[in-house]
Formats: structure tokens, C-alpha cells, sequence
């Protein structure tokens, strides 16, 4: 089995692109965030001091790819809740807890072709990967994506307004970079054999092709 890793900061497309990616050459998604998250939503619902090798995580293979499970209970957006965003880069500096996700991740690495996006996928969790994609955009234009896709720079707000969400947008995911790039275990840094894009002026489409390109470029040695 083959990963193909995608690693980079908050908001710079790395679920959405990897996803499209994984279609598009028919191997599996799996966003590696997604368990960080599910483990978070799990600690806040069992109390800071629980342990977390309590919770019955699984990842199953749906129709709509790979499917997380967590005490029986399929999440949904609860997973990008404000409690859960304001707590996720926290849990994950936790060692018991990458060591959980990381072993998980390798599980599903052994039974399928992977597409797996995250922080630390090419540097700790597949060192191996068959190709290291580091996906950046500038924090204004990854803020403006996020609020896109929050659906808060509404229309009715005024120029000074969206200027102002933007700002503070793009202040909390620097601060959220900076948490995950500066911890001790796995901090978000580029693989030294990665292969860098920055997608500030590419849209989806464009960012998709740019890395369908690099996997051409890795399988046909171009
Ligand atoms: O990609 P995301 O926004 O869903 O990730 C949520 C959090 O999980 C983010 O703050 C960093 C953490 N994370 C991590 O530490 N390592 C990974 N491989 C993936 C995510």
C-alpha cells in the first residue's frame, strides 16, 4: 500500500484538496485533523482526565470513503464545533494521544492506498510516503477561505466589518500555526523531501491539478 502525504498549515485546503486528490487517482482520503478532532469532541464530553484509550475508535470503509465511528457514533459537524476548534491543537500536543492517532493512521496505511493530509504525516507518521506535498497559502487568503466556509463574511457586513473579521481570522490561525509548529512531539514542519505549493492564487481546481501534477512528475519520473 502507498501513502501520498499532505501536510501544511490551518485553512490551506489540505482536507478539501486531498480529498479531490484521492478521487481523482482512486485511493482512499483520510484526514488526519478528523481524529484530532473526534478524540477532542470525545474528551470533552468525558472530562479532561479521561483516557482517551477508552474511547472505541473505528475507521470503516463506506461509500463515501473511509468513515470515523466513536463509541458506536458517526460525528458529524460537532467535529469543527467552536469547543472542539478551541480545543484540538491542545489535545494534540498530547503524546498518549498522538501515539493513539498515529496508530490508527498506520492501521488504515496498511489496508489501503492513502491520500492522508495533516501536520506531521510526512515527517513522523509516513516517513515513507510515496509523495510529501507541503500545501501553504498566505494567512489572509486562508482566513478568507475559512470564513467562506463558515459562511461569516456575509453579505450584509460592511467593507470596514470584513476587514476586520479577516484580521481577526487570520490572527487565530497564525496563533493555532505557531501552537502546532512550535510543540515539542510532531510539531507542523515542512519534510525536508516534501514538495512545496502555495495555493494563495489557485483555487481548488487549480491546486487539485497542481498536485496531480506533482504525482505525475513522482510515478512517471518527469
Ligand atoms: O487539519 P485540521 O484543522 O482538522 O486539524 C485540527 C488540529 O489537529 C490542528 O490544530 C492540528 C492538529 N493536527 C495535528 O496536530 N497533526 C495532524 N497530523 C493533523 C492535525
Amino acid at each position: 500500500m502507498g501513502v501520498i502525504a499532505i501536510d501544511g498549515p490551518a485553512a490551506a485546503g489540505k482536507s478539501s484538496v486531498a480529498r479531490r486528490v484521492a478521487a481523482e487517482i482512486g485511493w482512499t482520503h483520510l484526514s488526519s485533523g478528523m481524529l484530532y478532532r473526534a478524540v477532542t469532541w470525545w474528551l470533552l464530553k468525558h472530562g479532561a482526565g479521561a483516557d482517551p484509550g477508552q474511547m472505541e475508535l473505528h475507521l470503516n470503509l463506506g461509500p463515501g470513503g473511509l468513515e470515523l465511528t466513536v463509541d458506536g457514533v458517526r460525528p458529524g459537524p460537532e467535529l469543527s464545533s467552536p469547543e472542539v476548534v478551541a480545543a484540538v491543537a491542545e489535545t494534540a500536543t498530547s503524546p498518549a494521544v498522538r501515539d493513539l492517532v498515529g496508530r490508527h493512521l498506520r492501521e488504515a496505511g496498511r489496508k489501503f492506498n492513502l491520500v492522508c493530509d495533516g501536520r506531521d504525516i510526512g515527517t513522523t507518521v509516513f516517513p515513507d510516503a510515496v509523495l510529501k506535498v507541503f500545501l501553504t497559502a498566505d494567512p489572509r487568503e486562508r482566513a478568507r477561505r475559512r470564513l467562506i466556509q463558515a459562511d461569516t463574511l456575509g453579505g450584509g457586513a460592511s467593507p470596514v466589518e470584513r476587514d476586520q473579521a479577516l484580521r481577526a481570522q487570520a490572527a487565530e490561525l497564525e496563533a493555532r500555526d505557531r501552537r502546532d509548529s512550535l510543540r515539542a512531539i510532531s510539531p507542523l514542519t515542512r519534510a525536508e523531501d516534501a514538495v512545496e505549493i502555495d495555493n494563495s492564487g489557485l483555487n481548488l481546481d487549480e491546486s487539485v491539478a497542481a498536485v496531480l501534477e506533482k504525482i505525475e512528475d513522482r510515478f512517471l519520473g518527469a
